[in-house]
């Protein structure tokens, strides 16, 4: 629809553009700014309409668009268009992502680029280096207190170093994946610091208050984030005599997003990465953008709207980057993060899959697939346009966030269930050898979350101690089982580093002083590469395990039903121990995989024929297409191995 309003407005933006700017050739950012201007306006219009200074903001926020599309390398413009007319590439079988922190992988940004080589070995093609920007010499949360986010922390590296790594990563076909933390800064930011000096417009970029008057309604419905190492919301400063609102640990505070002035900074912060290289860019803590009192200040419809505005402006500037969201939350809230619309993703083409992650260890745990099969039959569709990053584990907790209602549905009662994953995954119950360890115990709450290495939960620290080979060889066996379901399940799957060679908790770490009371650091390793190099030796966990990912992963990528286009039917079965989904290849009728997942210890079989007439195989055919073999077969029952798992077709391609 032709727009009269916003059409005039942006004529007028034009005439005021600096004449540097009007004098360049700008025809694909005009285009672009012509079909995304509309839905600009009118977000920052539902925004900030109220302020006088509504049209000088909207001026600023265009240039801030056509200064860093000028910036913008003639390579990436290539490339964004490259990607406009293929739009679909991300959802294809062939990416398979790693999160890594480059000082705990390779020592810093240079090594990053002598060890590219060993993720193409393993078959990684995306690589989400974590934050590298400056950030305090103390405690900084793993970077993401940023006190600079445009300068690479001296410890890491430097921007140049970020450049040739970048540029070494393109040539290898190797997506770059960095953070931008949308959501708080270091109280050692400059914003930070001038708002701490007395400066009445950078107190404005961030949430301060006077007294606890507000600060105390806020407290009636928040939740604690960190409420072992930084309970409450808000943070006393001195200097000021003020309290600031500090969500997550109390040097991180909290952005101000109902002042444009923010937004149009965080724009040209997310557009200055997108031009450094970025080929898709991590928003931080996306569920936290908009607070209001009397909320849980999480996943507020302002912050979706502030997601959309965003995506929108990168579209004008560098089309070709996507977005990923990190929401951790309910499963219905999950989706709405790529935006509500019919088809294309409107905000993050991209999220975590917090709700599988967590059914999966679900499942491990209670050796069955009730919570796991009732959690995704009700995980809500997402749109085409879109896609999941799966994964078993990363830098963070593992968060039990399940719907109660499903819970209850297959027969647990919510509190006590929780507690049984907790005790379990803390090795307090009885026959469990997991070595995790609680993460944000609430004890007015009874919340906790769990930390701990994928080798670790799964019990390969404790079987390994014991010498026992039976446990070994369960521990290597979950860790595939759980791979082969990210591996399988649509989207990106992606690994932790450090995973693929079994690496264990790292308990020294927490004698260090700004890591201690945070639990998650036992699984942030620094990467043993003696211990990598005994991939090589046969029969070491660390060969079965890496080589057992890369086989996977080359498998995954020949694939196509493993493309993530809806494609995905989860399949009823009697077996409470197996958990199973038909891939269909939409590109060739019939070329069907049944995955199916066996999370108990002993065998268990799956009648083929009670899965209904949409599953039909030639029983005689029927392959495992990641070890290539026939599957154990009685008529027409399989035989699914314990802690194993099959991805099967009939076909003979
Ligand atoms: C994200 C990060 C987490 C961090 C938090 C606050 O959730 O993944 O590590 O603590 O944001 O920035
Ligand atoms: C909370 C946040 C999530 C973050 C985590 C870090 O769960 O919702 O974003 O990853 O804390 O522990």
């Amino acid at each position: 629809m032709y727009e009269q309003i916003s059409h005039s407005m942006l004529n007028r933006i034009l005439d005021e553009l600096k004449p540097e700017i009007r004098a360049r050739d700008l025809r694909h950012f005009y285009t672009r700014l012509g079909a995304n201007f509309y839905a600009i306006y009118s977000l920052f219009y539902q925004l900030y309409g109220k302020r006088e200074d509504i049209e000088r903001q909207m001026v600023r926020l265009v240039e801030v668009m056509a200064i860093n599309y000028l910036r913008r390398d003639k390579a990436l413009k290539k490339l964004d268009i490259e990607r406009e007319r293929n739009h679909n590439w991300f959802l294809s079988q062939e990416w398979v992502g790693m999160a890594l922190y480059s000082d705990g992988f390779a020592g810093n940004l240079q090594g990053m680029r002598g060890r590219l080589s060993y993720l193409q070995e393993l078959g990684v093609n995306m690589v989400h280096v974590m934050p590298i920007l400056q950030c305090p010499q103390g405690a900084s949360d793993g970077g993401y207190a940023v006190s600079n986010f445009r300068d690479v922390d001296e410890r890491i590296g430097t921007l140049d170093d970020l450049r040739a790594l970048s540029s070494d990563m393109r040539r290898r076909n190797i997506l770059l994946t960095l953070d931008v933390v949308v959501n708080h800064t270091s109280d050692e930011h400059d914003w930070a610091a001038r708002a701490r000096a007395g400066e009445k417009k950078y107190q404005d970029y961030y949430y301060i208050f006077d007294n606890r008057d507000i600060p105390d309604m806020f407290e009636e419905t928040m939740p604690e984030i960190f409420p072992e190492t930084s309970p409450g919301n808000f943070t006393l400063n001195e200097t000021m005599d003020k309290w600031v609102m500090t969500v997550f640990n109390n040097y991180q505070w909290d952005l101000n997003y109902s002042n444009p002035a923010v937004f149009i900074e965080m724009i040209d912060i997310i557009l200055f990465w997108a031009n450094q290289g970025a080929d898709i860019l991590r928003l931080d803590a996306v569920a936290f953008l908009w607070k209001k009192i009397g909320t849980l200040c999480q996943n507020e419809r302002e912050a979706h709207l502030i997601l959309q505005m965003m995506k929108d402006c990168c579209q004008v500037t560098a089309p070709g980057v996507l977005f990923i969201a990190e929401a951790i939350v309910a499963p219905v809230e999950i989706t709405k993060y790529f935006g509500e619309d019919a088809v294309i993703a409107k905000e993050c083409e991209i999220a975590y899959n917090a709700t599988f992650m967590a059914l999966l260890w679900d499942a491990m745990a209670t050796k069955n697939a009730k919570l796991l099969n009732q959690g995704i039959l009700n995980l809500p569709s997402k749109l085409d346009r879109a896609t999941w990053l799966n994964y078993v584990r990363c830098h963070d907790d593992i968060g039990l966030g399940f719907d109660d209602a499903d819970i209850v549905q297959v027969g647990y009662e919510p509190f006590s269930h929780r507690r049984f994953l907790v005790d379990y995954f803390t090795g307090k119950f009885d026959e469990s050898t997991a070595r995790g360890q609680p993460f944000g115990q609430n004890e007015r709450t009874g919340d906790a979350r769990i930390s701990g290495e994928l080798a670790s939960l799964v019990g390969l620290e404790v079987a390994l101690e014991q010498g026992d080979q039976e446990g070994i060889d369960h521990s290597i066996n979950l860790i595939l089982l759980l791979h082969s379901m990210v591996m399988s399940f649509g989207g990106i799957p992606l690994l932790y580093y450090g995973d693929e060679i079994g690496t264990l908790n790292n308990y020294a770490i927490m004698q260090d002083e700004n890591k201690g009371g945070d639990s998650r650091w036992i699984h942030r390793p620094v990467i043993d590469w003696e211990r990598a190099d005994m991939r090589y030796k046969r029969g070491t966990p660390e060969q079965r395990i890496f080589d057992g990912l890369k086989k996977m992963i080359s498998v995954r990528k020949c694939i196509p039903a493993f493309a993530d286009y809806n494609n995905r039917d989860l399949l009823q079965t009697e077996n409470i121990h197996l958990f199973a989904f038909m891939r269909s290849n939409p590109f060739q009728l019939g070329d069907n995989v049944l995955v199916v997942g066996n999370f108990d210890a002993s065998p268990q079989s799956l009648t083929l024929g009670e899965l209904g007439k949409n599953v039909s195989f030639e029983l005689g055919r029927l392959r495992d297409l990641y070890s290539g073999e026939s599957p154990q077969l009685f008529k027409d029952q399989l035989v699914i191995p314990a802690y194993s798992f099959y991805w099967l077709s009939d076909s003979m391609t």
